[in-house]
């Protein structure tokens, strides 16, 4: 089982990025199920109802989110419909939306889970107690668990990549924007990545317009941050393939689509 993660996706550019190669990676790798982290997708700030079903029109299975989750405020009249669409499990008990999925797959059923860091991100439940509740609950229906963890601190992310190492199939990080290179199984067959980077601008600075960033820097005035529109763009992913039979990890590979790295189909 083969499946396609494809980091935040900012804006326009992140969007048209999906729209483009998405059906190239499905012809290139054939996955089984597609993730896209979508809370960046409506120009840097949350999702809106019509993206969210551009995504699933493109190929998506399932959209995750983060700390801009609520940022476009028509979340709150869709949210509770999308039933594909997850947000951090570890917000708190009253809020809508849920932070786990089921994806049917010819009757192998898949769990994706979204959950937000603590370190440097506004406050949440426990990720690892939360955690350790819907890992109990998706055993019951399946062994393929996928979690996006949302998270600053690279130090938290492998925390949860550890500490989960051998009870779901992947912990792929989000958030940070930028992808690391240390995705890799963990010895009891977790996959892991601290970061998948994201999907849009190549030349802004985390998808943002950059001489507002440098000007915020130079300054330490408060700047408007609008999303680089023009330039290249890129891709940011990961797919993992997993053994179905005990949902363990058996191959992890980094996907980085941008003028510097070409796509090869
Ligand atoms: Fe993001
Ligand atoms: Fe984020």
């Amino acid at each position: 089982m083969k499946i396609l993660f494809i980091g935040d996706v900012v804006g326009s550019p992140g969007r048209d990025m999906v729209h483009e190669y998405l059906p190239k990676l499905k012809e290139k790798y054939r996955p089984h199920l597609t993730i896209v982290n979508g809370e960046n997708a409506a120009s840097g700030k949350g999702i809106t109802e019509k993206i969210y079903k551009k995504f699933l029109e493109d190929g998506a299975n399932v959209v995750t989110m983060g700390n801009h989750t609520w940022d476009k405020k028509e979340i709150f009249d869709f949210i509770d419909d999308a039933k594909n669409l997850i947000r951090p499990a570890n917000f708190p008990e009253n809020n809508p939306g849920k932070g786990i999925v089921y994806i049917n797959l010819n009757g192998q059923e898949v769990a994706v889970i979204n959950l937000q860091g603590r370190a440097f991100l506004p406050p949440s439940d426990d990720p690892f107690v939360k955690i350790d509740e819907l890992v109990t609950e998706a055993k019951q229906r399946t062994n393929i668990i996928f979690l996006d963890f949302h998270g600053e601190a690279t130090s938290e992310k492998q925390a949860m990549g550890w500490y989960l190492d051998g009870r779901v199939s992947a912990v792929v990080g989000t958030h940070t924007h930028t992808q690391t290179a240390d995705e890799r199984i963990l010895p009891n067959g977790t996959a892991y990545i601290s970061d998948v980077g994201m999907t849009g601008p190549y030349d802004g600075i985390l998808g943002v317009e950059r001489d507002a960033v440098i000007k915020r820097f130079l300054t330490s005035m408060p700047v408007r941050f609008e999303i680089t529109k023009e330039g290249r763009t890129q891709l940011n992913g990961i797919l993992v393939t997993i053994d179905k039979s005990n949902g363990k990890a058996t191959h992890v590979e980094r996907i980085l689509i941008n003028e510097d790295h070409p796509f090869f189909g």
